[in-house]
């Protein structure tokens, strides 16, 4: 039986979960937290769904092992590949997964055109059609894959020049498709909002899924009474890269301090 006190586990393919990991805190400010990047096999994008699915089992070992009370994967790549198998696999444990938010985007477009940036492999997935198909029929959704732009911000690079050529041909098809709203279907993108908000017109909405995550970890947490009553541990940090480079670029996309350790690969 879980603690209250007990830490919330929240994954990524590296540093992008930071994204979701920031809103978490600032609704749970109780929670104790454990991050993983799993930096030594990032990017997901491209890689295939049984890949990164032997990946989410190792990590959701990892967060048993740590004592987790509930996991976050804050990565839509790892969960249209992998929750339904870890949600088998691990029956009564809270898991959290994330998927790009179409809903909410077809409720709010008002040119009926949505645009979707997000990884080859979360836009190629069945949970991905599925959703699709469920909140979409009446819009007409373009979507765009982003291969490169994960490395780039891995890399600690929210602003060079060729971030910016880069991420500006990838926007501007979803402009010329007439989008009045954008997805943001990976979780490393919301670092690029400062330089998505320079390229696209000024009324255009731009939607993740980061604070709708950390709302459903509350309630799920608190219908099995687990939510924590405080105060929170400092955040642990592990990577499966190597530690000196997500030790370099948190100062850019995380507010404390931290020491990064080594997961065991
Ligand atoms: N941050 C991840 C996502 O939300 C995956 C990025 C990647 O590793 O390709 O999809």
């Amino acid at each position: 039986m879980a603690e209250r006190s007990a830490p919330v586990g929240v994954m990524d393919s590296g540093v992008g979960g930071l994204s979701v990991l920031a809103e978490i805190q600032r609704l749970l400010p109780n929670e104790s937290l454990l991050y993983v990047a799993d930096s030594g096999h990032v990017p997901y994008g491209e890689k295939s769904p049984d890949y990164i699915r032997q990946r989410l089992r190792h990590i959701a070992g990892f967060f048993q092992a740590q004592g987790a009370k509930a996991m976050v994967l804050a990565c839509n790549t790892a969960t249209v590949a992998a929750v339904a198998d870890l949600r088998e696999r691990y029956a009564d444990w809270p898991l959290v997964g994330m998927e790009p938010a179409v809903k909410p985007a077809a409720a709010a477009t008002r040119s009926g055109v949505v645009g979707v940036l997000a990884t080859t492999g979360t836009l190629q997935s069945a949970r991905f059609a599925a959703l699709l198909d469920r909140f979409a029929s009446d819009v007409r959704v373009v979507t765009q894959p982003c291969p490169g732009l994960v490395e780039r911000i891995e890399a600690g690079d929210l602003n060079s020049a060729q971030l910016r050529q880069l991420l500006l041909g990838y926007v501007q098809p979803l402009l010329a498709a007439g989008c009045d709203t954008l997805i943001l279907g990976c979780t490393h993108y919301p670092f690029l909002r400062p330089l998505l908000a320079e390229m696209v017109p000024a009324g255009l909405a731009i939607i993740d899924t980061g604070a709708a995550v950390a709302r459903q970890l509350q309630r799920l947490l608190a219908a099995r009474e687990l939510l924590a009553e405080g105060p929170a541990r400092a955040t642990e940090f592990w990577s499966s890269g190597e530690p000196g480079a997500l030790q370099r670029v948190l100062p850019l996309l995380w507010t404390g301090t931290a020491s990064v350790q080594c997961f065991p690969l």
